[in-house]
């Protein structure tokens, strides 16, 4: 039986971050290495363009470093499928077949959307190529026949859109597009890291984040000023470990191996948690302790990224390959749309 299609994208946007890393990149990982899937990651360019036309050379600066930052977490271009979405222009014909099957008011009722038009400011002034994404998002799904789409909660009505388009597709053409499904992982898998400052989410534009490509005093000044608990003051006072980011973080990393290699004192977490809650356990023996369980998972990422950014045409190689392949795969699908279209005036 052919092996179920895996396939997720990010903008380029900027460089990724630790909360990436937990919510998304480790898990793509280990689903590569499964070994049980077909597994293509893309760089959207394309969609992020859609709100930043003016500002191109953001784009085009943050695909190097995201591509960078895939080969350094372990994506590896013989397991999967690395592209680019610009450089796939069947994606953007199949875009232009779908945009008839969908209607404005349902774009404009999309969740996703109109969050991200808020936050933006944009209004009435929204560029029709972002209002649409989620059109051109099913595109970059539907080309591959991708079954499983591992995303975040705040993608799920991208994914119900373009599900909609497949049903209205295959109901007017006849069957040819595949129903993708959303991949959420369980919890322990992937989870929200938290932001420096504590706020709910770790996040480019508040500043608040760890990046994968941070050098290690880098690394060391922002965990020694993130925010624990506000009323644990004195060393003696009781400390609360729920809403404590350093604790989160921990939660999202630290083993028992960890503690026996740089805080022997304490078996496991539970122990550290008993002791802060109960008082006498100050902040910084904690942040020491965080410091040194992220330098165990960063030193290694960031030594795979020293050797790429060393090697950039190694990198700008592999985008170029693994698009080409996927030039080939969406091509197969774009065939059968104009096909069942019937726009195959010349065959
Ligand atoms: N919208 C996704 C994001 O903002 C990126 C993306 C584009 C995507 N196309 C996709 C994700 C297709 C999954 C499948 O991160």
């Amino acid at each position: 039986m052919a092996k179920k299609v895996i396939l997720t994208g990010d903008r380029p946007t900027g460089k990724l971050h630790l909360g990436h890393y937990v919510g998304s990149l480790k898990n793509r990982v280990m689903l590569q290495n499964s070994g049980e899937y077909d597994v293509y990651v893309f760089i959207a360019d394309l969609q992020a363009l859609t709100d930043n036309a003016r500002n191109p050379e953001k784009i085009r600066n943050s695909l190097v470093e995201v591509a960078l930052d895939y080969l350094s977490i372990g994506l590896d271009p013989a397991k999967t499928t690395i592209f680019v979405q610009s450089q796939v222009p069947q994606l953007t014909e199949l875009t232009v077949h779908y945009l008839n099957l969908v209607t404005l008011a349902r774009l404009k009722r999309n969740p996703t959307i109109k969050t991200e038009i808020k936050e933006r400011g944009f209004g009435e002034a929204v560029p029709v190529g972002f209002l649409t994404y989620p059109i051109s998002q099913a595109a970059d799904i539907t080309a591959f026949n991708a079954n499983l789409i591992p995303v975040g909660e705040d993608q799920l009505p991208l994914i119900e859109q373009c599900k909609e388009i497949v049903h209205t597709f295959n109901s007017i053409y006849g069957d040819v597009l595949v129903e993708p499904e959303a991949m959420l992982a369980d919890n322990k898998v992937c989870m929200r890291l938290p932001g420096l400052d504590g706020k709910a989410k770790m996040s480019k534009s508040l500043g608040n984040c760890i990046y994968l490509s941070d050098d290690k005093e880098t690394v060391k000044r922002k965990v020694m000023s993130m925010y624990t608990d506000a009323n644990h003051i004195r060393v003696e006072d009781s400390g609360n470990v729920k809403d404590n980011a350093v604790f989160t973080y921990l939660d999202a990393f630290a083993t028992d191996e960890h503690f026996k290699k740089y805080l022997s004192e304490y078996k496991n977490l539970e122990e550290l948690k008993a002791h802060y809650s109960r008082g006498g356990l100050g902040d910084v023996k904690v942040k020491k302790f965080l410091v040194n369980v992220l330098e165990d998972i960063l030193e290694p990422i960031r030594e795979k990224r020293a050797y790429y950014e060393e090697h950039l045409d190694l990198v700008y190689k592999m985008l170029e390959d693994g698009s080409k392949k996927a030039r080939l795969e969406a091509q197969k699908t774009l065939t059968k749309v104009r096909d069942a279209i019937g726009i195959n005036y010349f065959k």
